[in-house]
């Protein structure tokens, strides 16, 4: 199966990259993991005291600022201006800031121009919000993932206790309905299925159900 595009979008913790990196790693495609790219410009965005209200402001740092997935072993490590920043996007104040950035037009504007030039010519797996009805329009094949909130805030606090993080599960499915509600009700490019996107509900499956139901669709 050689050069296809998989978009998948879907709301916040529905295992997208979990399955969406699986998917590369058996196809032998590169993944993409856009809210990466989202993450990365908030926390530079923190770190320097940038107007987070601001779109020019954002924008600006957006257009001096270098941002790398680089593949390491079965994840990815992301690099802003060189250092390795993997980490410091995950942490609680990026992911409490991040909806608010993505929701600026110019950011947004700069971010699909990365994103499709990074797609560009090879088999990509894509993640994040509006890839299939925005990235990636003729994506040939389009997955809306979902599972209830409370299924995906329980993966998140189970991947959390791994990484040593003890946020309470009531705190967790709270930010999820949160960010999933600004992500939703945007002007720009809100989170919502593609009309041609097959909706995937994972809350009673397992990683290797959903890995393989999408290679099967991927595959015909
Ligand atoms: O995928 P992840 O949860 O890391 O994304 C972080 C945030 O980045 C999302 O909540 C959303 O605000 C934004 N995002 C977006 N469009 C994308 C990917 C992510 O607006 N394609």
């Amino acid at each position: 199966l050689k050069g296809i595009t998989i978009a998948i979008d879907g709301p916040a913790a529905a295992g997208k990259s979990t399955i969406a990196k699986r998917i590369a790693k058996k196809l032998g495609y590169t993944y993409i993991d856009t809210g990466a790219m989202y993450r990365a410009l908030t926390h530079k965005a923190i770190v320097q005291g940038i107007n987070m209200d601001s779109d020019n402001e954002l924008s600006d740092l957006l257009r001096q600022t270098e941002i790398v997935l680089l593949p390491v072993n079965d994840t990815q490590a992301i690099l802003i201006d060189g250092e390795d920043c993997t980490e410091e996007i995950r942490s609680q104040s990026v992911t409490a800031g991040v909806s608010k950035v993505a929701a600026h037009g110019t950011v947004r504007k700069l971010m699909v121009e990365k994103q499709r030039d990074l797609a560009a010519g090879m088999g990509v797996v894509m993640d994040g919000r509006d890839i299939g009805t925005e990235v990636l329009p003729d994506a040939e094949v389009k997955i809306f993932m979902t599972a209830s909130v409370d299924e995906r805030a329980e993966r998140r606090f189970i991947e959390n206790t791994k990484r040593g993080i003890h946020t309470p599960l009531e705190e967790l499915k709270q930010a999820i309905e949160n960010r999933d509600k600004a992500d939703s009700e945007r002007e720009i490019s809100p989170l919502k299925r593609a009309e041609d996107a097959i909706l995937v509900d994972t809350t009673s499956m397992s990683i290797e159900e959903v890995v393989d139901e999408i290679v099967e669709i991927a595959e015909k």
